[in-house]
């Protein structure tokens, strides 16, 4: 079981969307996973279950309070994925120290076992859940835009990373890349340059914006690397990294 957080102190980079993504490619390879959302926005939650009726307040800040994950977990509709929601007080959730959410892990290491990757949605800001995600993931996964404001979040994050001692589990993707980021004259090339010269973690990894990502997310249409071919092998990169091996590839996912 490996512990992935997907965390931005900037809102709207695309860290849902692609724990959404790479979920689904996980699943659709055959692993088991667990989706744990933190964010008071419910976007993963809401993207795999219809609505949050039905709950019984089971959630991720139920699990904090009652110190017990397992018994907040869902099923979704895809029999790979199964899911801790995000619950409505969650904004006011308040972790004690850095290491509540990896005690909590330890402490059901058996069952949680069972689950290949727990694949966790953070929330844009700085807060203790986040921090806890930092401190407990094997890897940490952040989506970068292609623009001044991200890049001054990113500094900030990396910040909270080297307190943490994280930096080594720390990697930077770029999301929302235009065609033209080949072109030395554009913007997006430029931001890329000046991306890997502030950050060592950059990723080769470039996903580009397109409509495919909201056709899956909104409309449930699958991504084939026929249709798609960049946004598929861009999340393919991401999921080798998480795996550190080679993944056999989905027809769609
Ligand atoms: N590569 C992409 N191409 C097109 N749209 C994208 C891409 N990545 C994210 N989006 C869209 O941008 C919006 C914000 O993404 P989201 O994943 O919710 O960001 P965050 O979780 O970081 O706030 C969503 O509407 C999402 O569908
Ligand atoms: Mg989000």
């Amino acid at each position: 079981m490996k512990i992935v957080s997907f965390v931005s102190t900037k809102g709207g980079v695309g860290k849902s969307s692609s724990t959404i993504l790479i979920a689904n490619y996980l699943a659709a390879v055959g692993k088991s996973v667990l989706v744990i959302d933190t964010d008071y926005s419910n976007s993963t939650t809401l993207h795999y279950l219809e609505s949050k009726a039905g709950l019984r307040g089971k959630g991720f800040s139920q699990a904090v309070k009652t110190g017990r994950l397992t018994d907040n977990i869902v099923s979704t509709q895809n029999e790979n994925i199964e899911l801790i929601p995000s619950n409505s007080d969650i904004e006011h959730l308040v972790l004690k120290d850095d290491l509540v959410l990896s005690r909590l892990v330890e402490m059901e290491h058996k069952e949680l076992s069972l689950y290949d990757y727990i694949l966790l949605d953070t929330s844009q800001g700085f807060n203790s859940t986040i921090n806890n995600a930092i401190y407990a993931s094997d890897l940490i996964l952040t989506p970068v835009l292609l623009c001044q404001f991200d890049m001054i979040s990113c500094l900030t994050l990396q910040s909270k990373i080297v307190e943490a001692e994280k930096m080594s589990s720390w990697g930077l993707f770029f999301n929302g890349v235009n065609q033209y980021a080949q072109n030395k004259n554009s913007s997006h090339y430029q931001y890329i340059s000046l991306y890997k010269k502030t950050f060592t973690q950059c990723l080769n990894i470039y996903l580009p914006k397109t409509s495919a990502v909201t056709n899956r997310i909104d409309r449930d249409q699958k991504i084939t690397r026929k249709t798609s071919e960049k946004i598929f092998d861009g999340v393919a990169s991401l999921v080798e990294i998480i795996t550190g091996e080679p993944v056999s590839e989905p027809v769609a996912f």
